[in-house]
């Protein structure tokens, strides 16, 4: 809560510089006012013209926005596009032989690619990806690192329209197997390996791993991009190199039309239940905010270099590097390694030599940043960025200030960007030539984003009050289902105690009296932000449980963590005794290892607390919001009269 409490009080004001107001795409709250009137007074009209301003459409769409079938909304839904056409064919004429890609590896060793080659090679790969046989609408699992060829990979599916889905490397092969089978997937798109902070790190054998675990039948190819060179079981006929699927391929491939709701993707995440979502997004409409968004709050300019430091597993890498700048025609940078290799310079010394203008990135990047060298942005020439933004998590006012004065010597806005994987795209941000910023906030939704704070019942609540942040109506890049479970859809994002019509975000918000300005404080649910991670706390505890020869039971909770946001304590009941001293620091250690198994490293939990029990009510219901206060070291002030047992509170006060 100190977060939130020290947001509230702020009340140190940046108003948009003067020149960046005159330069920028919305130039002023004048402007921005403008669109949202437009959008107040012509919702469907406003976003017909923006989709035919910016996305190229080889048949129209007549008709803008289907509510028939709600929540289910339809967008452009009789137009047809690509969305590897109006990333890459676009600008072959007017800009072929513009950067579209600066990759700079682990090593530092730089790579570029102009359109014109970053076309060809998306072309050959989706020839190859044909000549595998893969077919518009089919699934591919796509488990790369950080790459060129990651970028290749999700375009030459989009070209052929192939639904691609995206596991983020750090997850395990579990996890790999349950997206395989979750989503049905034909092939699997990986590397050897990946290179992060000087370590080689195996993607292959997880694979490997996750296809002989059963249940992954669909599984037809897997393409294996040689990165690392180590060398990798190639299971024959089944794998095949990347280099052998685009040998001798045609540099030229027709794009395959799809319909604006052709599913261009699906990205697994989080929610409040131990089964991952896969969010399904659509073509047309994801498209078209992503690129909205990069003219809107990035304030793309065509000399822009733009930097956004997100891993494509996640949905900002998706948006923010596979798509929005390739479809707005900018120069990116792509990076391989961590913030902190070889030094804690390393994004700055990036930045200088890429002279990045516009640069994004994630509140725990930069307080891990800050802590490991807050001078060292000072020995480098930033002098080109213009443009500062974040995205994940909330950032706390004294990380704020230090980006803002330190990375973005007090002139770069900072875009405090509010969205999700189901937005797709931005949703409450700043503009930078028009917002006023306060430490802390989102400050405004975009135009034609009808966001509002509603209480249990779906009804407004007064500005300076909190309550759940929704969305009113449909918006072009919104969720359009979770992956063969329209009822779970329904139920998570459109509550019937809401009403049904409302799009319920799963976040605690509130509006400044004044400003109305958004502030988010953070999830409704049992779900964890663990350094801009989702992770939910249902599914850590199945994997917990999961360990069937150690566990009995376990419950797990979040804390608030300096560094990370939050953090995972997970309070574990063993079959057998309860473990003490070295003995429970061992196993501490292997449950921790388990959970890296089973989910990710990411999931780790940081404390792990053993107890002859849980807390319970008498009916049997673990007392999650004690075990709260005890993972935050709380006294406990709550009325525990409902405790079956209470002699176990000081049992989980321990730490190991
Ligand atoms: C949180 C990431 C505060 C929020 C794009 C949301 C934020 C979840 C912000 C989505 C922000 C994201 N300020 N909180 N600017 N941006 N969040 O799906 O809780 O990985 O619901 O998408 O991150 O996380 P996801």
């Amino acid at each position: 809560m100190s977060n939130i409490e020290s947001v509230l009080n702020e009340t140190r004001v940046f108003p948009p510089p003067e020149a960046m107001v005159k330069q920028a795409n919305v130039s002023g709250m004048a402007a921005y006012k403008a669109m949202c009137d437009e959008a107040e007074r012509d919702f469907e009209g406003f976003w017909a013209r923006l989709a035919r301003e910016n996305l190229l459409w080889s048949k129209p769409f007549t008709k803008t926005l289907d509510e028939s079938g709600a929540p289910f909304y339809k967008w452009f839904h009789d137009g047809e596009l690509n969305a590897s056409y109006n990333c890459l064919d676009r600008h072959l004429k007017t800009q072929p032989d513009k950067v579209a890609i600066i990759f700079e590896a682990d090593d530092g060793k730089v790579t570029k690619v102009t359109y014109k080659e970053l076309y060809h090679r998306v072309c050959q790969f989706a020839n190859g990806l044909k000549s595998l046989g893969i077919k518009q609408g089919e699934r591919v699992l796509v488990y790369m690192p950080m790459s060129i060829e990651a970028v290749v990979a999700m375009q030459a599916c989009a070209r052929i329209g192939a639904t691609h889905s995206v596991v983020f490397g750090g997850f395990s092969a579990k996890s790999l197997q349950e997206r395989i089978i979750d989503a049905g997937a034909i092939a699997v798109i990986c590397a050897d390996g990946q290179f992060r902070g000087g370590k080689e790190i195996p993607l292959k054998p997880a694979v490997d791993e996750a296809l002989a675990m059963g249940g992954c039948e669909s599984i037809r190819d897997v393409v294996v991009y040689k990165r690392s060179g180590s060398p990798v079981a190639m299971n024959a006929p089944r794998d095949k190199w990347w280099h052998d699927v685009t040998q001798g391929q045609a540099q030229d491939c027709e794009p395959t039309w799809v319909n604006a709701e052709h599913p261009l993707f699906i990205l697994y995440t989080s929610g409040s239940t131990g089964k991952p979502k896969g969010v399904q997004h659509s073509t047309g409409g994801f498209l078209l905010q992503a690129m909205l968004t990069m003219k809107w709050v990035f304030d793309y300019k065509p000399t822009d270099v733009f930097w956004c430091t997100a891993d494509v597993g996640w949905v900002t890498g998706h948006t923010y590097i596979a798509y929005g700048p390739l479809a707005v025609g900018a120069t990116e940078v792509v990076f391989e390694g961590v913030p902190t290799y070889p030094d804690a310079g390393r994004f700055w010394k990036m930045i200088q030599d890429h002279k990045v203008n516009v640069f994004y990135t994630a509140p725990t990047a930069i307080r891990s940043l800050i802590k490991a060298g807050g001078d060292l942005p000072k020995k480098y020439d930033l002098s080109s960025l213009r443009i500062l933004g974040t995205v994940g998590e909330p950032i706390n006012p004294e990380a704020w200030m230090w980006y803002h004065e330190t990375v973005g010597g007090s002139r770069c806005p900072i875009v405090d960007t509010w969205w999700q994987t189901e937005t797709g795209g931005h949703m409450i941000t700043p503009l930078p030539g028009v917002t006023p910023l306060v430490p802390g906030s989102c400050t405004l939704a975009l135009p034609g984003i009808m966001a509002a704070i509603v209480d249990e019942t779906g009804q407004d609540v007064p500005n300076g009050q909190g309550g759940l942040l929704v969305i009113k109506r449909p918006w072009p890049s919104m969720i359009r289902t979770i992956w063969g479970d329209p009822e779970r859809y329904k139920k998570s994002y459109f509550p019937e105690e809401l009403g049904g019509k409302l799009y319920l975000a799963g976040d605690g918000s509130l509006r400044d009296k004044e400003t109305g300005y958004f502030r988010i404080v953070g999830r409704i649910d049992d779900v964890l932000n663990v350094s801009g991670h989702r992770l939910g706390t249902m599914e850590i505890e199945s994997a917990l449980v999961a360990n069937s020869r150690l566990v009995a039971e376990a419950a797990v909770v979040g804390r608030p963590d300096d560094m990370t946001g939050e953090a995972v304590v997970a309070f574990v009941v063993l079959k057998g005794h309860r473990p003490t001293g070295d003995e429970a620091k061992a196993l501490a250690k292997e449950l921790r290892d388990w959970v890296a198994k089973e989910i990710g490293p990411i999931a780790k939990p940081k404390e792990i607390r053993f107890g002859d029990n849980l807390p319970k009510t008498r009916s049997g219901k673990i007392m999650r919001r004690l075990l709260r206060a005890i993972a935050r070291g709380e006294e406990i002030t709550q009325d525990i009269s409902t405790l079956e047992n209470p002699a176990i509170l000081d049992q989980l006060k321990q730490t190991l």
